[in-house]
């Protein structure tokens, strides 16, 4: 049996450059990047190389980029932080997408509980947001835009460019979750009136546990970890060299791959589109038609026309080979309809009867050709079944 690795928007495999950049960091450069002996120095002179490079590939200077755990840790920072800065200027009101990530919107959902305002603005059926909708949530007391740069369930690239300069013509912050985005498509600061924006190494062959915020100069935004005083007071902690160092040769690797793969993916996705809906009986591709990331392709089978479900297709897939996700990774494991979906207009049940294909750079034509054959022996499994 052939398997089939679908699934690159929850994580990706750590790309051998990016193991290899780190190896040697784990056992000669151990040091303390806060101590001022040798070692200490030489792991600092590391950290501060890839904080360079991971701010040169967003437009940022170096001292605007700081290390996280990860994207969930990134999009705490930037709500929690930066509503708690906000708030001693008595400002409580905070803007976000209903198809953000489970780490914006829950955090989003703690703030509102400790006395915060949160509105949460609705997309098409395509899940864009629309920029005059933002515009018409704005109250006086609003200090913080958050809309995603492209989804992580049906890939729709958001309008952030225009949402970014309604925010800043109103001096509203404005915060990004890139996680799905940088070394994808182009996400550059200068371009942009982002303020905050987040970063993860795991989605971009780079390893798990590493991320980063970006915080442009003299945005107020309060810390959400207290303790030492690294990473210029923002984020306590001793920092981790050796993923640094891997996060930043991933970033580095992305930006120099990112266009060709995308040619690779948009080439995938024709394929793949194409057979889903020539071959299969009332089914419904997520996302934008164009707007959208070239290696994901969401499909939805309409539980109007057909009866199936969502997580024994997984699991059939599953089962002959292919792994594929069935809306996003963090929430994988739960039975709820996916909220981005229903966001999007679809009912509870082809919400669930729903699978997300995320390709990446290893996958070929064969692949796309292998999952798809697959899928038919799945759905005709349960009409016969049903049937039966
Ligand atoms: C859009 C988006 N934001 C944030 C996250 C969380 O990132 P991490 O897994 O690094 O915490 C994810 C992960 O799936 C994501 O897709």
């Amino acid at each position: 049996m052939r398997n089939v690795y679908l699934d690159h928007s929850a994580t990706t495999p750590v790309d051998d450059r990016v193991s290899t950049s780190m190896q040697a960091v784990f056992t000669e450069n151990f040091g303390n990047a806060s101590s001022i002996h040798l070692f200490g120095r030489e792991a600092k002179v590391l950290l501060e190389e890839s904080r360079e490079l991971i701010a040169k590939a967003i437009g940022a200077r170096y001292d605007e980029v700081y290390f996280t755990s990860g994207g969930t840790e990134a999009d705490n920072h930037a709500l929690k932080g930066i509503a708690f800065a906000s708030e001693k200027q008595k400002k409580n009101h905070i803007i976000i997408s209903a198809i953000e990530h489970h780490a914006v919107l829950h955090s989003a959902a703690w703030l509102r509980e400790h006395g915060f305002e949160v509105d949460i603005v609705p997309v098409d059926a395509d899940a864009l947001v629309d920029p005059s909708k933002i515009h018409a949530a704005i109250k006086t007391g609003t200090c913080l835009i958050s809309v995603m740069h492209a989804n992580n369930e049906v890939g729709t690239i958001e309008p952030i460019d225009e949402i970014a300069a309604i925010a800043r013509s109103s001096a509203i912050l404005f915060h990004s979750d890139t996680v799905q985005t940088v070394g994808k498509i182009p996400v550059d600061v200068n371009n942009t009136a982002i303020d905050v924006l987040s970063l993860s190494a795991h989605k971009m062959y780079g390893p798990k546990g590493i991320g980063a915020i970006y915080i442009r100069r003299g945005t107020k935004i309060d810390s959400l970890l207290q303790g030492g005083s690294q990473e210029n007071n923002r984020r306590a902690g001793t920092e981790n060299v050796p993923l640094a160092v891997g996060f930043a040769k991933a970033v580095e690797i992305a930006m120099e791959e990112r266009e060709g793969l995308a040619v690779h993916y948009a080439k995938l996705r024709e394929v793949m589109r194409s057979r889903l809906t020539d071959e299969f009986e009332a089914v419904i591709l997520n996302g934008h038609p164009q707007l959208s990331l070239s290696h994901i392709v969401s499909v939805s089978f309409d539980s109007q026309k057909n009866r199936v479900d969502g997580d024994a297709l997984i699991m059939g897939l599953d089962l002959r080979g292919v792994a594929v996700a069935s809306g996003s990774a963090c929430s994988s494991g739960s039975m709820q309809a996916s909220h981005v979906l229903t966001a999007m207009g679809r009912d509870r049940e082809t919400a669930k009867a729903t699978i997300r294909f995320s390709m990446g750079k290893s996958t070929t034509e064969e692949d796309i050709h292998y999952a798809i054959d697959a899928l038919h022996e799945v759905v005709g499994t349960m009409k016969h079944a049903v049937s039966s």
